[in-house]
C-alpha cells in the first residue's frame, strides 16, 4: 500500500488558504487512489523534540563517525524516529503559507529534525552529498499575501518557494509540483487565486 503523508503547516485552519487548496487535493487524490494510505502531520499539533546540544553533538558525532555518548543516541533515537517516519512515504503534500519571505518557524524546526546525515542525505569525499530519499514525488500548496512571479525583483523575495524546493532536492526529492496561490491579501485577488489553485492541486492530485 504507497502511503501519502500530509504535512499542514498553516494554523488558520478553516479560515486557511494553503489548506483549503490541499483539501482539493486531498479529496482527488483519495478518491483516484483508494488503496493509498493518508497520514497528516499537523505541524501544530505535533511536539517537535528541541534541537539542542546533546541532538547537535549526535549529528557531529555521525557525521564524524565517532562513538556517540548515551545522551546522543537517546537524542539521535528522537530525531531518527520522526526522519523514518517522513521516509517512509511514497508521496508527500505540503501546505504552508509565506512568512516573512521564507516558511513559517514549525516547518523550518521540522525540516532541522529530519535534515540528517545517515537518515535523509549522506556525504562523503568521493561522492560528495546525496540525497537519501529518492523515488518520491512532493507537492507544494504555497500561499503568499503578495506577488512574487511577476519581477525578477520580487522573485528574488521569495524565500518560501526557492528554500523549499532547494531543501527536497538536497534530501532527494527532485519530482516536485508546486502550486502558488499568490496576493491571498488582496480580498478579490485572493478568491480567484484560490479556484485556480484548487483547480491546478486537483490536476496534480489526479497525475499522483
Ligand atoms: C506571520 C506572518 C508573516 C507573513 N509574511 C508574509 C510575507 O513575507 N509575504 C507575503 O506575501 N505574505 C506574508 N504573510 C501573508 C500570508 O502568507 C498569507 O496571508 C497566506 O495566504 C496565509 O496562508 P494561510 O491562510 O494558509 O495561513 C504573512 C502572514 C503571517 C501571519
Amino acid at each position: 500500500m504507497s502511503k501519502l503523508l500530509y504535512i499542514e503547516v498553516s494554523p488558520r485552519k478553516d479560515r486557511s488558504a494553503s489548506i483549503e487548496v490541499a483539501q482539493s487535493f486531498l479529496t482527488t487524490y483519495q478518491e483516484g487512489n483508494t488503496d493509498s494510505q493518508i497520514e497528516t502531520l499537523d505541524l501544530w499539533d505535533f511536539k517537535l523534540p528541541e534541537f539542542d546540544s546533546d541532538t547537535i553533538n549526535a549529528k557531529y558525532s555521525v557525521m564524524h563517525g565517532e562513538d556517540p555518548s548515551p545522551e546522543e543516541v537517546a537524542a539521535w533515537d528522537v530525531i531518527s524516529k520522526i526522519a523514518n517516519q517522513f521516509k517512509d512515504a511514497d508521496h508527500y503534500l505540503i501546505s504552508t503559507p509565506m512568512w516573512n519571505f521564507s516558511i513559517p518557524y514549525k516547518l523550518k524546526h521540522y525540516i532541522d529534525i529530519i535534515s540528517q546525515p545517515g537518515l535523509t542525505w549522506s556525504f562523503s569525499p568521493e561522492e560528495g552529498y546525496q540525497g537519501l530519499v529518492t523515488g518520491k514525488t512532493a507537492t507544494l500548496i504555497l500561499t503568499r499575501g503578495g506577488e512574487y512571479t511577476s519581477s525578477a525583483e520580487l522573485a528574488a523575495m521569495d524565500f518560501q518557494k526557492t528554500y523549499l524546493e532547494m531543501i527536497l532536492g538536497f534530501i532527494g526529492i527532485t519530482d516536485v509540483n508546486i502550486v502558488l496561490i499568490e496576493s491571498t491579501l488582496d480580498v478579490e485577488a485572493k478568491t480567484e487565486s484560490i479556484a485556480a489553485g484548487k483547480e491546478q492541486a486537483i490536476s496534480c492530485a489526479k497525475n499522483s
